[in-house]
């Protein structure tokens, strides 16, 4: 006898009752709703989870959730932070426009929205920042809303429940139908999430945990034996290289030459060290006259469409420098953690060369 396929309402009910024991404790989350009592979701915290996790692991994303909401519990706190300290608490969680976005979103919000979230999918697409897998994120986690969430593990998922060998992204219309005839009416938010924790914890990319699965009587990749090897992915392009200079000045006080970055384009609004536009040669553009030295090590660090080598140069500046780009942060001002990733690994050689200059200093002192 061929079995008939589950309905969609026994999938998910199966799929509800793992999360109820399996879900994930998560800085934004509250329990499943078998367990929070009365408790609500709080349509800001979620919508400050999804921003920072698009394009970021959970791993990643947890400590920076837990020190912005300590510094801007509420939304109308964050609306009247200063840009570079936000952008300064972003520091190193990389697609900056999305901190950018993030401010402008939370100022909205405040002066149009009375600080609260609108609760429909089309009026938070008219929000800056938010595009349809926020709009539905948040819909569905904040509000119950009836609203599919395809995120990286739900596309697995998808792809191995039916069986889809269609390379990503082309297969994403019909991995989001498939997700989209699965979801429930009901606990629409908890649904959403042990999706995404099934993918996360058991469907995973490698060595999937099929035996244990909530799904793995209907799953069609389980029983042809394919699971290991979905989705199929089109291989990317390789990544172009483009080299670049970071000068690295510090005054006899500690002060560091330091520019922020216009608001637009790559890496827009952060802190980081002068240096011409990064290009096909190491362009030469140092911010003041000086003693600059050429550090062995350069600084790699891959972006989304190309990776970078950055030579680093560093220098003592006079108290009196005028320099042509950038401003002096003072030493007590300067926090390391505000710098973007690749400012950072610069940072951290040339403290090195700072550092051995020091020491040599004194060997030579004492060889007389
Ligand atoms: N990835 C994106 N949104 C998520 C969420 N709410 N929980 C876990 N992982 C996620």
């Amino acid at each position: 006898m061929v079995k008939s396929s589950p309905k969609p309402a026994d999938m998910s009910d199966a799929l509800l009752a793992w999360y109820d024991v399996h879900a994930r404790d998560l800085p934004w989350r509250i329990p499943p709703a078998s367990l929070r009592g009365g408790q609500r979701p709080d349509p800001y915290r979620i919508w400050l989870s999804e921003v920072m996790l698009q394009q970021t692991t959970v791993a990643a994303v947890k400590d920076y959730f837990t020190r912005f909401t300590a510094r801007w519990p509420r939304i109308e706190d964050l609306a009247a932070a200063e840009d570079g300290e936000v952008m300064g608490e972003w520091a190193g969680l990389g697609y900056y426009a999305r901190a950018r976005n993030l401010l402008k979103c939370a100022r909205v919000v405040t002066a149009d929205h009375g600080g609260q979230f609108p609760d429909d999918h089309a009026a938070l697409l008219k929000l800056p920042g938010i595009g349809p897998y926020t709009a539905a994120a948040i819909s569905a986690i904040a509000f119950d809303a009836q609203q599919t969430v395809l995120d990286g593990n739900v596309e697995r998922v998808m792809a191995r429940l039916y069986d889809i060998h269609k390379p990503l992204p082309a297969a994403k219309p019909e991995l989001m139908a498939r997700a989209a005839a699965l979801t429930p009416p009901q606990r629409c938010g908890d649904y959403a999430q042990a999706v995404m924790d099934l993918g996360a914890t058991i469907c995973t990319p490698k060595s999937p945990a099929c035996g244990i699965c909530p799904w793995r009587d209907p799953c069609a990749a389980r029983k042809a034996g394919s699971a290991a090897q979905l989705p199929k992915k089109t291989p990317k392009k390789p990544k172009p290289v483009r080299l670049g200079v970071a000068y690295i000045g510090r005054r006899a006080d500690g002060a560091y030459l330091l520019e922020r970055r216009p608001d637009t384009g790559l890496l827009g609004g952060m802190l980081g060290w002068p240096g011409a536009p990064w290009g096909e040669i190491f362009a030469q553009a140092p911010p003041a006259q000086a003693d600059w030295r050429a550090l062995p090590e350069e600084a790699r660090h891959t972006f989304t469409h190309f990776h970078l080598r950055l030579a680093v140069q560093v220098a003592d500046l006079p108290m009196d420098a005028a320099p042509e780009q950038g401003e002096f942060v003072a030493a007590h001002d300067f926090r390391p953690s505000d710098l973007p990733t690749v400012m950072r690994k610069a940072f951290d050689l040339a403290q090195g060369a700072f550092a051995d200059r020091l020491s040599l200093g004194r060997l030579s002192d004492r060889n007389g």
